[in-house]
């Protein structure tokens, strides 16, 4: 299986790692000055993280090759995974070229955090083969990815498409209604839009939102999400207690949801705030020491998961 990725930053550098981890060749494109030197240095350093995931047989990093020549890169790949910028122009304009340069039943995914799969396949002749895929960073550690069909995809392309994103070690979430942020995103925003509610009003800085959010929850979401979490605060009376309790708390007025103005001053306090917490380590050794974490965490998740490894990874449907 070959695969192609177009656009290596942050997260383009992320699926090159994760494909080559698991033994398959990948060839790069990224139109833009120092975009190999920058990709390679950073796949080079998700390396280890990804051994000690575990490498599949063939993996190696001599089956990455990089051009910055779009059609080159993909008219002979099987999967296309694009992740040029966030801007709806940009990601047009690639598509159409990924499309009209592909071999007719290659797989395209796109990387989007937001938009909707429809709207990026409308301008498409070959609509019918595009899906969203959208990973988390670092999509060499983090596994899930969410597969969302557009009103053109083609049930055989979504089915092809989990596959393929199995193989490569995905936790695949099938997302069946495509909304705006898709699903793990839209709630991360929520949280997002609360945090900067609570610098904005003065209420707490952000290094103390950070600490009340991994100092409690953040620990146990690592194991379960909001659901099992509530369910197991509800002590013997489970999610049944839990809801008779803080059900009517709902209807106070806890959270604001409305996102606030980005103010000058806000846009310094969290940034500040964020330079402040980083005592001083650069943005590669914070990235290394989120690796180590996070590969551990992942281990002790799997270990505690109170069925087998596979049922946390497959989502009934
Ligand atoms: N950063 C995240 O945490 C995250 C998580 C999940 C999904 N995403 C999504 O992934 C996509 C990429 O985000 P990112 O954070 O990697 O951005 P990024 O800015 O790090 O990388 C974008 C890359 O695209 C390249 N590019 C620009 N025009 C191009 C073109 N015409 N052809 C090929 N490459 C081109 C740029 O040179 C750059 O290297 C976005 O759609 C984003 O929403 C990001």
């Amino acid at each position: 299986m070959k695969f192609a990725v177009v656009g290596t930053g942050v997260i383009g550098s992320g699926w090159i790692t994760r494909i080559l981890a698991h033994g398959h060749e990948v060839v790069a494109t990224d139109p833009s000055e120092g975009a190999y030197e920058r990709m390679l240095k950073q796949v080079k350093q998700n390396w280890p993280y990804a051994e000690q995931l575990g490498l599949a047989e063939g993996a190696s990093l001599d089956k990455l090759s990089f051009t910055a020549n779009l059609e080159e890169a993909v008219k002979d790949a099987d999967h296309i995974q694009e992740n040029v910028p966030e801007i709806e122009s940009i990601k047009d304009q690639v598509l159409t070229e990924i499309d009209a340069y592909a071999k007719p039943d290659a797989m395209i995914g796109s990387s989007t955090s937001g938009i909707m799969p429809s709207e990026l396949q409308q301008n498409l002749k070959h609509p019918e083969r595009l899906v969203v895929a959208h990973p988390f960073h670092p999509v060499y550690i983090l596994p899930l990815v969410e597969v969302v069909p557009g009103k053109q995809t083609n049930e055989a392309t979504t089915v092809k498409a989990e596959e393929i994103y199995e193989s490569i070690g995905m936790d695949v979430l099938h997302v069946r209604h495509e909304i705006e942020g898709h699903i793990a995103d839209r709630l991360m925003e929520a949280l997002w839009r609360e945090a900067l509610h609570i610098v904005n009003d003065g209420v707490a800085t952000t290094e103390e939102v950070d600490k009340a959010f991994t100092h409690a929850a953040g620990l146990r979401y690592a194991q379960y999400g909001p659901f099992m979490t509530f369910h197991l605060a509800g002590g013997e009376g489970g999610m049944r207690h839990m809801l008779k309790q803080f059900g009517p708390a709902l209807k106070k007025p806890w959270t604001k949801l409305i996102a606030p103005e980005l103010t000058q001053t806000l846009y310094d306090d969290v940034v500040n705030g964020c330079e402040i917490a980083s005592q001083g380590q650069s943005m590669s050794e914070l990235d290394q020491k989120r690796n180590e974490f996070l590969v551990k965490v992942k281990k002790l998740a799997e270990a505690y998961w109170p069925g087998d490894t596979a049922s946390m990874k497959k989502v009934t449907k």
